[in-house]
């Protein structure tokens, strides 16, 4: 509508003063002129930014509840809100390793009013999924990185190996009877269960659930034998004893679990991941939006509660020159990169 007006405007400016009786209605009809094509130059979607946001934001979590990528997402929902003025609500959407939520934001209204969480598994999808109904790089604009996450290899409470290199050893031994849980393919949880079979050269059977929240239950309940996840989900079930803790998938031991080996220590140095998470809007957003949440999402990374639940789970925001589309786009385009031959060395797809 608005731009309408100056398409108008610019072009019946010229008509109009040659029109005009004297030099000084030429002259500020010039002036509307001008004032109406600034308007036209300004940033795309300035004018559908003006009012946002003016109500509640939903907040896609691709995964179930109780889980890393939800933890996420609840720590830095709360704060953004508060930053723009309005409630953020949390939507799980699981399915399909993260990839139905992706694509149904995709495919959301570009208002600014549905974004999505997500992490690893954005650059991993493309490789892995042959009929992904949406292209990361093409179908959404970037708000920025959130924060970046350590993996645990934990154990069910009666499984038998109680360290790294007794997990190794079982494995070794009853191959494909040990049951691995994941989060679903494209998930965190299965990129780490195929590097462990990669540095390990052994073969598990993986059993898939809708997010890893629901896996540590049923891990807890010791109907499954083990998994890999990140430490905002397993660090309080670590610290309790209630799982095993064989190691941790970085080069340095982490404050949060600084009783954890690392996967270094096991002598797996290439079992090492970490998985980094970002926020996402529908393409077409107005980037006037777009800044607008990224300004949020810095502001609440630097709030000192965050920043400290952050830490107690293992992990902590991205610096501020991170949480920005550029950055988060440049991760994304490097991420795809880096993991599509490493996917296809290992012969895996979801279809
Ligand atoms: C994953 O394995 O990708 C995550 O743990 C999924 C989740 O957030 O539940």
């Amino acid at each position: 509508m608005r731009s309408d007006q100056s398409f108008d405007a610019t072009h019946g400016a010229p008509s109009a003063t040659r029109r005009g009786p004297g030099v000084r209605a030429g002259a500020a009809l010039a002036a509307v002129s001008l004032v109406l094509a600034a308007c036209s130059t300004a940033a795309p979607g300035a004018d559908a930014a003006a009012d946002y946001p003016d109500r509640t934001i939903n907040m896609v979590v691709p995964f179930a509840a109780g889980g890393p990528t939800d933890t996420v997402t609840r720590l830095i929902a709360e704060p953004m809100g508060q930053t723009l003025g309005q409630q953020i609500v949390i939507q799980n959407v699981a399915g399909a390793g993260g990839t139905l939520a992706a694509g149904q934001v995709a495919d959301a209204e570009p208002d600014g009013y549905t974004v999505l969480m997500h992490h690893i598994g954005m650059s991993t999808a493309p490789t892995l999924y042959a009929d992904l109904p949406y292209d990361p790089l093409e179908d959404f604009k970037m708000i920025g990185l959130v924060t970046e996450v350590p993996m645990t290899i934990i154990g069910a409470p009666d499984f038998e190996p109680d360290t790294m290199e007794e997990l190794v050893a079982y494995v070794e031994e009853n191959g494909d009877s040990v049951n691995y849980a994941n989060a679903g393919i494209g998930a965190a949880s299965q990129l780490c269960g195929l590097l462990f079979m990669s540095a390990t050269d052994t073969t598990v059977t993986e059993v898939s659930y809708d997010g890893t929240g629901p896996a540590i239950t049923d891990l807890l309940g010791g109907h499954v034998d083990f998994l890999c996840d990140q430490t905002t989900n397993t660090t309080e079930q670590i610290r309790a004893g209630a799982v095993k803790a064989y190691a941790i998938t970085t080069p340095e031991r982490n404050d949060a679990l600084p009783d954890v080996p690392t996967t270094t220590e096991a002598g797996l140095p290439d079992l090492s991941v970490t998985v980094w998470h970002g926020l996402y809007v529908p393409g077409d957003t107005p980037d006037a939006i777009v800044q607008e949440l990224s300004a949020a999402l810095q502001a609440a990374l630097t709030e000192q509660n965050v920043i400290d639940s952050f830490a107690d789970l293992g992990t902590a925001p991205v610096a501020e020159d991170q949480a920005t589309p550029e950055a988060h786009r440049t991760k994304l385009e490097s991420e795809i990169a880096l993991w599509r031959p490493i996917i296809e060395a290992a012969g895996v797809s979801a279809d």
